[in-house]
Parts: structure tokens; sequence; C-alpha cells
């Protein structure tokens, strides 16, 4: 039984059978961890936006995240069918209205407000998702972009334009592997209807130098965190920790977004692996030309800024930005005011123990149900995650299928998961974990229909 309205940040919503965001979740709508002085998430934010200065540059941190269906989706050239609009995926508070699964859905808005140069856009973004250390249903993205208007550059020659401004930008001394061809006939074309390959290309180079010249900063500020962790602590290897100054590398990787093309995945090489930073590309014209601009032609990134702060200060688990425990918060204390200067690693507090129960169960009712579908309902294994997450919040780490078959007979599909309990604050008792796990498997039947094994 759902409500039949829902205040989120002061105004009122009415929700239909669409409706699916947990009280949880909507408690969460108010923390606005990007703003929170001397959070991670928002010191983060800093580092980046000192990269894309003002006036060039205009920030925008209070979007609500309250937003259409059509902005999230339809006006980005999302498909019907494209699985991210799934109520298993996104947390809809009626059909046309859900919690942004990410900052795009303000690029229209955006680009009309933005005749030309660029923003920053950092904002909360609900997404259902698996329970593991780095995935947790609110998260915090920033959106950035850059804008030109054909109308409005020295004879209309916007490549031009756009490489002189190329031009101003600092160089660096990074290494990076570029490659691809710029453009691909069918997964990454150039708009040739709008844009010529000279201006693609320009824009594109543009694009480029910004996003290296941003992971430059934000990675060699990780280096010096981690260099000034190991000089202040005890640490039995401080040769382990990427103290060198080595240029750093990173790739460019050819990617698909339905608003974007070109588009790019930008990754860099930090101790030891390829990681996946950011993603990016030309804007489509279509959205400019939505936005009342079609003279207008840009690129636009986004990036996860927890990723990016657990890289940074190697926060281990994702839960601990949202705690309010002081042995999380005050490593970050004064650091806004210093400047920034004095980052370091996370410390992490000690580990409390885990507690793994497992839940076995048949998908669909007693009976002879069919292969998991129980009055229509679909199986999803999201579906089960908003159940733990319900009933046991912040205590669970992981939650992971460890086992799955289906009966050769009846054709009935049974599960197992098991369910990591462990808190981030402390040793959770036998008769806590008994609990949660109770609500858990209450929830399991009341709400997904599953009988259990
Ligand atoms: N919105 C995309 C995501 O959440 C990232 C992106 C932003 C890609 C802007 C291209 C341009 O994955």
């Amino acid at each position: 039984t759902n409500p039949k309205t829902v205040e989120i940040n002061g105004q009122k919503y009415a929700t239909d059978s669409w409706f699916n965001v947990s009280s949880t979740v909507l408690s969460l709508v108010s923390r606005k961890l990007h703003l929170q002085t001397d959070h991670p998430v928002a010191i983060t934010r800093k580092i980046i936006e000192s990269v894309f200065p003002g006036p060039t540059y205009k920030y925008y941190n209070e979007f609500d995240p309250v937003v259409s269906t059509y902005e999230n989706f339809d006006s980005l050239g999302f498909p019907p069918d494209h699985p991210g609009r799934a109520r298993t995926d996104t947390y809809y508070i009626n059909k046309d209205t859900l919690l942004r699964t990410h900052t795009s859905a303000h690029e229209a808005e955006l680009f009309r407000a933005s005749a030309s140069g660029g923003y920053l856009l950092s904002a909360d973004v609900y997404r259902r998702d698996e329970v593991d250390r780095s995935h947790y249903p609110v998260f915090h993205q920033m959106e950035g972009a850059r804008v030109w208007d054909r109308t409005k550059v020295p004879n209309g020659d916007l490549a031009a334009a756009v490489l002189a401004d190329l031009d101003q930008l600092p160089k660096h001394n990074m290494k990076v592997e570029d490659p691809n061809p710029p453009f691909h006939p069918e997964r990454n074309p150039l708009q040739a209807d709008h844009h010529t390959p000279a201006e693609a290309a320009a824009v594109a180079a543009h694009l480029k130098r910004s996003l290296e010249l941003m992971v430059n900063e934000i990675f060699t500020r990780a280096k010096k965190a981690a260099a000034a962790t190991t000089s202040t602590t005890t640490s039995t290897n401080p040769t382990s920790d990427p103290t060198d100054d080595e240029p750093l590398r990173v790739r460019w990787v050819e990617a698909y977004f339905p608003f974007t093309s070109p588009s790019w995945e930008l990754e860099v090489f930090y101790q030891g692996d390829w990681l996946e930073v950011l993603g990016c590309g030309v804007s489509q014209q279509a959205l400019h030309a939505n936005a009342g601009r079609p003279a207008q032609m840009g690129w636009a990134f986004g990036i996860g800024l927890e990723r990016i702060a657990m890289l940074l200060f190697r926060v281990p688990d994702i839960r601990l930005f949202w705690s309010r425990d002081e042995r999380f918060l005050a490593q970050f204390r004064g650091l806004e005011e210093g400047g920034l200067e004095g980052l370091r690693l996370f410390v992490p507090f000690s580990k409390y123990p885990a507690c793994y129960k497992d839940v076995s169960f048949w998908l669909g009712g007693g009976g002879a149900g069919g292969a998991g579908a129980e009055g229509g309902v679909e199986w999803h294994e999201n579906d089960l995650m908003e159940v733990v997450r319900d009933a046991a919040g912040d205590c669970v780490e992981d939650v992971s299928l460890v086992d799955e078959f289906t009966h050769p007979k009846t054709g009935r599909r049974s599960m197992c998961y098991r369910i990591n309990y462990r808190s981030l604050e402390k040793t959770l008792t036998n008769t806590e974990t008994n609990e949660m796990h109770d609500r858990v498997v209450k929830g399991l039947v009341g709400r997904l229909g599953v009988e259990i094994r």
C-alpha cells in the first residue's frame, strides 16, 4: 500500500502505481553530501571545480532531484524500451515523475541558460542497484559542459574559435593513449548533418584536454595525499604507495551514450589498474535545438563523485560517506579552510566482524507457480536488494547470489542469496543480526511473494 502523496524537499507529489521509492531513500534526499563542509564528496567537487574556473564556467549545486521522466530519459534520446527506464532500475514517484538517475537530466535546461560558456552541476542521483561496497542507492554526480555558438564567434568559424580556446588551456605531462579514430561510422558517428569534421575534431580536442587536466589534478592530489599519509604514520612498506613523480597514464576508450556522439570514457592507470573515471562526448545536436539554441555545439561529461572520493582518500566502503560517526567525519575536518592542502588518506577504523546469513527460496508463492512469475510480478534481483536495504539499512555490506537452479519437473526456480551483515560502526550482536535477517525474510515473502525453503 503506497502513500497517496509524498513530500520531497518541501514539495508534495501525487503517487500512482509506479511509485517505488522506499522511505530509506526518501530520508536521504535532504542530506546533500556534496554541500556539506569538509565532507569528502564536497571536497572532491571543489577539486574538480578548481579546474573549470569562472566566469567561463558557472556552478550549479542546488538542483532538485525530482525531475520528469521526459527530462531524465526522453529529452536525452533514450529509446522507449531502454532498460534504464524500468521500475527495477529507477525510483519513480509516478509514471511521469522520478528521482533523477543522472545529472544529464538537466542538460536541456542548462544548454538554454549557457548561450556560450560552460557549467558544472553537482547533485544527488538515485538508482536501484545491487548491494556491495561500491554501490549505494543514492550517490552524487557532477556534470560538466562547454558550448560555443556559431553565430557569436569571429567569422562564424566555430572550429577556429574552439582551437583558440584550447590554446588558452594549460598543458600537462601526462601519457595519453588515444588509439581509436575520432569517428566510427556506426558506433560513434560524426553528426554530419550538423558538424564539419573540423568542428567536431576541435570540440573533441578541447574536451579531451579539459578532462585530462581534471584527472591530472585529482590524481596528483591523490598521490600527494598518499605521500603525506605514509610520511606521518608508521608504515611498514612506504614504498608501495604511488609517491613517485611518474606522469599519469590515461587512455580514451570509445563509448556510447544516447545523447552524445562521438562518445568516450576516460580511463586512468592507478595502483596497477585501469580505472574508468568518466563518460563524455560531443552533444547531440537535437539537445541544443530543443533547448532553443540550434546554433550551439559543444561537449559534456559526467563523473561519479563517490567513486573519485574513494580513490582520492582510499575510502574502502561507500556506506562510510553517509556515516555521521566522528571517526569518519573528523578525518576531513578543517580541510576546506586550509585550502585543501592537508589532504590525507582516510585511515580506516577497525573492521567489525562479519556475519553471513543465507536465505533460500522458491520464486512464486505456494502451489505450482511458474518459473519466477507470480501474479505478473517478474523476478528482478534489484527488488531483493531493496528489501534488504529496507530491513537492514547500512548494516549490510554485501549481498550475493550463491546458488540457483530450476527444478527439472516443476520448472520452479530456486535461489540462495548470502547476506553479509557488518556494521561500519560496531560489532552487531546475534540478536540484532537475527532480527534484521527475520525482517529480510518477511519482506521477501510479503513483498516479492517467494516461498522460503
Ligand atoms: N549521464 C551519463 C551517466 O550517468 C554520463 C555522461 C554525461 C555521458 C554527459 C556523456 C555526457 O553515465
